[in-house]
């Protein structure tokens, strides 16, 4: 069992993303409905917000509901928005102790007015705290967010305000959601699959990624741990040589 005390904390990942997967299959094992997974998600979200609070991670980003989860079934989808709701609102106490700033990327004009009415509130409220950013990926979707990007600069370089040789990566970053946030450092997917789904593909360019075989609802401080070790004993050679790094 890993502790936060054993953490490098000089060799910290800046941006850690999570796909917090597993969440039904969790509740299956126990005979119970998918809700019960997502009840008991919501407890170890609160938990790994914390610890990368406590470790000083500047920045969390959570993958919550993608743009796909809208075709999941009504209850399920109304029960996700729902347990949203009332985390934000018991949540508030957690990310002012942490002096934490919740950030949302994705479609969230597109979430229900109680959703999007906390939501914005509870971002407005947090907006100067200088700790730790919390990005909650809600109707979120990479594809449709780099669509948006490439739309908005093609508007620009029909009204003469950009020119196409001036397209650089600087200006794609500036248009994503994501423009507020650093690249990725690590990823981690729980539950054992090995996808990405539509999560962050641009970000994600050389995060090192890290696939843990435990449903989401189970995630604990070790698992985190284990995580970053696993990261911080890594070498990141973004294409260059061993040798050119020495
Ligand atoms: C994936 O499990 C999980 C989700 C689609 C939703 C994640 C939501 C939470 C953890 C709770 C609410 C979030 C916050 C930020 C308070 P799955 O349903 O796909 O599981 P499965 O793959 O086993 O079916």
């Amino acid at each position: 069992m890993y502790t936060l005390e054993e953490v490098d904390k000089d060799k910290l990942p800046q941006h850690v993303a999570i796909i917090m997967d597993g969440n039904g299959r969790w509740a299956k094992q126990r005979g119970k409905l998918r809700m019960f997974g997502h009840e008991n998600g919501v407890d170890a979200v609160n938990q790994a917000v914390e610890n990368c609070a406590k470790l000083k991670i500047p920045y969390l980003t959570l993958y919550a509901f993608s743009t796909e989860n809208w075709n999941r079934p009504k209850t399920e989808v109304d029960t996700l928005m729902r347990l949203l709701v009332n985390a934000l609102k018991k949540e508030l106490k957690t990310l002012t102790k942490h002096n934490i700033r919740l950030k949302a990327i994705g479609k969230i004009d597109t979430l229900p007015k109680k959703v999007y009415k906390e939501l914005t509130e509870v971002m407005s409220k947090t907006e100067n705290n200088t700790g730790m950013t919390l990005t909650l990926a809600l109707s979120y979707g990479s594809r449709e967010e780099i669509k948006t990007a490439v739309q908005e600069i093609a508007v620009k370089v029909k009204n003469n305000i950009i020119s196409p040789e001036n397209i650089d990566e600087t200006v794609i970053n500036t248009h994503l959601y994501t423009h507020f946030l650093p690249d990725v450092d690590l990823l981690i997917r729980t539950s054992g699959e090995c996808r990405i789904s539509n999560f962050l593909l641009w970000q994600i360019a050389y995060a090192e990624l890290y696939f843990i075989d435990v449903f989401w609802p189970d995630f604990r401080e070790s698992h985190l741990v284990e995580a970053i070790i696993s990261y911080q004993n890594r070498e990141r050679r973004f294409g260059k040589t061993s040798e050119q790094l020495n």
